[in-house]
């Protein structure tokens, strides 16, 4: 594969594209727009207007990432949740919250600024305007279901989400890291499992991170790619149609 598809075509000018004969000037075009640090800078991390934290939710009160990304198993593409997720914890109400908050820690959230935000966006029906973190131009395509239902956690591709209190991009989502992992995706490819207690779920962000970090996980990524017959495709029209 490597020889039909080398390292130097990480850097494979736009005009080799033309010649291809897919959507050249629109690539060229989208480039320019896309290549501003909004979308492609390792480090973005936009103020978003409720500060949600990953790190107390996961982290702090163990949630799983599809409680509230519930697509990101079947579709391709993540939802963001709805401002009725939140409610499940956040009305206000004592006799509803009182589940998730004890007595004291409840009322100090009741006054809390960022939940009086969610209350009032749920009361009036207007959604949140999260802000975009992760994005990859409209002539790429990237599939959430394909990657994590292939064993590629989410830590792969954004990090340590789960110690995060603002939403960082980690990764460059350029396609030379797409097409580094699909050389290589032994390197990522993990045996998860929802009801194995002997193996982590493709959501234990740290779990997975230990065993990616590991020796043993190059034979072990091999193994499992040689058993799934994991062949991630390195062909422009893979992504590109
Ligand atoms: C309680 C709900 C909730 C849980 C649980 C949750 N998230 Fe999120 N996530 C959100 C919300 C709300 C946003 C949008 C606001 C933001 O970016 O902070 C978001 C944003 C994101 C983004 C950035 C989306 C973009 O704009 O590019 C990623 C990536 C993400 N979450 C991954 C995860 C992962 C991985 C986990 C599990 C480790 C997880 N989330 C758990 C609610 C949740
Ligand atoms: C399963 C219950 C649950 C859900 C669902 C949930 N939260 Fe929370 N959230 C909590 C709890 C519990 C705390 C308090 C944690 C603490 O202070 O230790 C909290 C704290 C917060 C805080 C206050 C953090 C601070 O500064 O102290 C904000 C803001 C917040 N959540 C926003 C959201 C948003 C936005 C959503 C929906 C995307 C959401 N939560 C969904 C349980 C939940
Ligand atoms: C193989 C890499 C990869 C994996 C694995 C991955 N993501 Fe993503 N994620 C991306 C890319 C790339 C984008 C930008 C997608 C786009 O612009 O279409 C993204 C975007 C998102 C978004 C923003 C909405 C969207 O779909 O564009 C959320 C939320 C998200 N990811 C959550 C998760 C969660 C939760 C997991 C683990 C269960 C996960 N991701 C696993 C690469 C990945
Ligand atoms: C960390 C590893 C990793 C990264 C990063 C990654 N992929 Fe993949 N990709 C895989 C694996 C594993 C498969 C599954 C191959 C299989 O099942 O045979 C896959 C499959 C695919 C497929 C074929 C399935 C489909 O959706 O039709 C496409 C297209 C794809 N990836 C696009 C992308 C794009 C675009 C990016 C970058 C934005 C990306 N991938 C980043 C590992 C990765
Ligand atoms: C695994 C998925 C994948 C494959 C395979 C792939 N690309 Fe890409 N390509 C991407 C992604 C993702 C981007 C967007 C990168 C960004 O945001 O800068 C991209 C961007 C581009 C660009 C725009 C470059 C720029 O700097 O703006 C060109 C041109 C391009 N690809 C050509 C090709 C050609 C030619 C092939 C085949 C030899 C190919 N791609 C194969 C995922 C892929």
């Amino acid at each position: 594969m490597s020889l039909v598809f080398p390292k130097w075509t990480n850097s494979i000018p736009a005009a080799i594209v033309v010649s291809a004969g897919f959507a050249g000037v629109a690539v060229i075009a989208g480039g320019w727009y896309y290549m501003t640090p909004d979308y492609t800078e390792v480090g973005y991390e936009p103020e978003q207007p409720v500060n949600y934290s990953h790190r107390i939710h996961v982290n702090t009160l163990g949630m799983d990432c599809r409680y509230c990304h519930t697509n990101v198993e079947e579709s391709g593409f993540s939802n963001i949740p709805d401002t009725a997720t939140c409610m499940n914890c956040h009305t206000g109400d004592p006799a509803q919250d009182i589940a998730y908050l004890n007595s004291t820690l409840w009322s100090a959230h009741k006054q809390n600024e960022n939940l009086v935000k969610v209350r009032e966006a749920y009361a009036s029906g207007e959604p949140i305007r999260w802000r975009r973190v992760h994005k990859v131009p409209d002539y790429a395509h990237f599939n959430h279901s394909v990657h994590v239902n292939a064993g590629v956690s989410c830590y792969s591709c954004h990090g340590s989400i789960n110690e995060q209190a603002v939403v960082r991009q980690e990764k460059s989502l350029a396609m030379g890291w797409c097409l580094d992992c699909h050389r290589n995706p032994e390197d990522h490819l993990v045996r998860v499992s929802d009801t194995d207690p002997d193996l982590p779920k493709i959501t234990d962000l740290d779990a997975i991170k230990r065993l990616l970090q590991s020796d043993e996980q190059k034979a072990r990524g091999l193994e499992l790619a040689a058993e799934l017959r994991i062949e991630p495709p390195q062909s422009c029209g893979a992504c590109h149609y």
